[in-house]
């Protein structure tokens, strides 16, 4: 007789600025995962926050200029370790059990430990970095601190008091211009601005303000932008894949450039020495311990022309759109998405819930 398959729920969507791409990320995991293995429930948050049964993989690709996003569905909840339909004629029916939880969420109330919070109390596995390091890496400025403390290098920033719209003079002469104003919070550069004269500041910290009230002012750091994927395998190994670069024709690396528009290229891998390639690998996962990751992380660096390697950032639900460089990292490193994925929920189950 044939195993019985583990019940994984893919949560996408979500409150945060990113819940379209999120969609995206969510159908091109429906479309890979080992359906031999696994039992998918595809488990969609509206922008307002209600858990509804969503769709399969097909109405959640970018089409055109559209992107995709959660509207309605029957609602649920998730109460322990199942999950309930909240229908108006069928008063609270159990849909199932859930095994594991695979958050395909990026951005607020998703990447940062609030839904990590909700799936500890509930204890139900799931994929990825817990509480801590899920806030610690959504937060620039904290990240920024833990990495520091780590001895990692980063670029020089500010952080804009909150009772303040722009930085003292003080800070202004620490940084230097240009500078690239950003919503602490946020991802897929939704927010960011890059200011090349001290007149656009107030403006610019305005506009990430509609996204987050806390806002970071960073040195703008010249060089190439690359990434490496890092990923945690059941018995525990921390491995790093080959790293990609993106380049832009354009400026830096908007929103638009990033999913719809076609000036991006991305070298996977990267074009790099042996050397720099595998400086890039250890110090991945450096970031990855520095922050208490698990699971899954892609930390982002700059590297200058003279080789000096500087961190960027690191995302704990990297992006797996079919344009997203994770999976293809990993692609070209020798491990294929189903696999990938298969791995990041066999490590989840592996690992449990509560303090360890
Ligand atoms: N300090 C910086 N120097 C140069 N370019 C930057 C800097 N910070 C951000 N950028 C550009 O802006 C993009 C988005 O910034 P990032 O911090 O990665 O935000 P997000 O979390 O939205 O991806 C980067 O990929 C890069 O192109
Ligand atoms: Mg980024």
């Amino acid at each position: 007789m044939s195993e019985p398959k583990i019940r994984v729920a893919v949560v996408f969507g979500g409150r945060s600025t990113e819940h379209a791409i999120s969609c995206v990320s969510a159908a091109s995991v429906l479309a890979t995962v080992d359906t031999d293995r696994f039992d998918v429930l595809p488990i969609g948050i509206t922008p307002e926050g209600a858990w509804v049964l969503a769709p399969g993989a097909s109405t959640l690709a970018i089409e055109g200029d559209a992107l995709p996003s959660v509207t309605s569905g029957t609602e649920l909840v998730l109460a322990g370790a199942h999950v309930v339909m909240l229908e108006k004629t069928r008063a609270g029916e159990v849909l199932g059990d859930v095994d594991v939880v695979l958050p395909m969420l990026h951005g607020a109330f998703g990447e940062d430990g609030t839904i990590q919070g909700l799936l500890e109390l509930a204890g139900i596995p799931y994929v990825g970095s817990g509480v801590l390091a899920s806030a610690v890496a959504m937060d620039k400025a904290f990240a920024k601190r833990v990495l520091a403390a780590e001895g990692l290098p980063i670029a020089p920033y500010e952080l804009v008091a909150r009772d303040e719209t722009t930085l003292s003079q003080e800070q202004r002469d620490r940084l230097g211009l240009p500078v690239f104003v950003k919503p602490c919070r946020a991802g897929s550069s939704h927010g960011i601005s890059k200011v090349t004269d001290w007149s656009q500041l107030h403006d610019a910290i305005e506009v990430a303000r509609t996204i987050d009230p806390k806002v970071i002012v960073e040195a703008e750091v010249i060089g190439r932008e690359i990434e490496c994927g890092v990923l945690q395998f059941p018995d525990g190994r921390i491995e790093a894949s080959l790293p990609a670069e993106v380049r832009t024709s354009g400026d830096w690396y908007d929103f638009e450039t990033k999913y719809l528009d076609d000036s991006l290229a991305v070298d996977i891998p990267a074009k790099m020495d042996d050397t720099l390639t595998e400086k890039i690998r250890a110090m991945s996962i450096r970031v990855f311990r520095a922050v208490d990751c698990e699971g899954l992380a892609r930390v982002d660096f700059f590297v200058r022309d003279n080789g000096d390697v500087l961190v960027n950032e690191l995302n704990t639900m990297p992006g797996f759109t079919p344009s997203s460089a994770y999976p293809k990292m990993w692609s070209v490193t020798g491990l294929d998405m189903k696999t990938l994925v298969s791995t990041l929920i066999d490590t989840a189950l592996g690992r449990g819930t509560g303090l360890r």
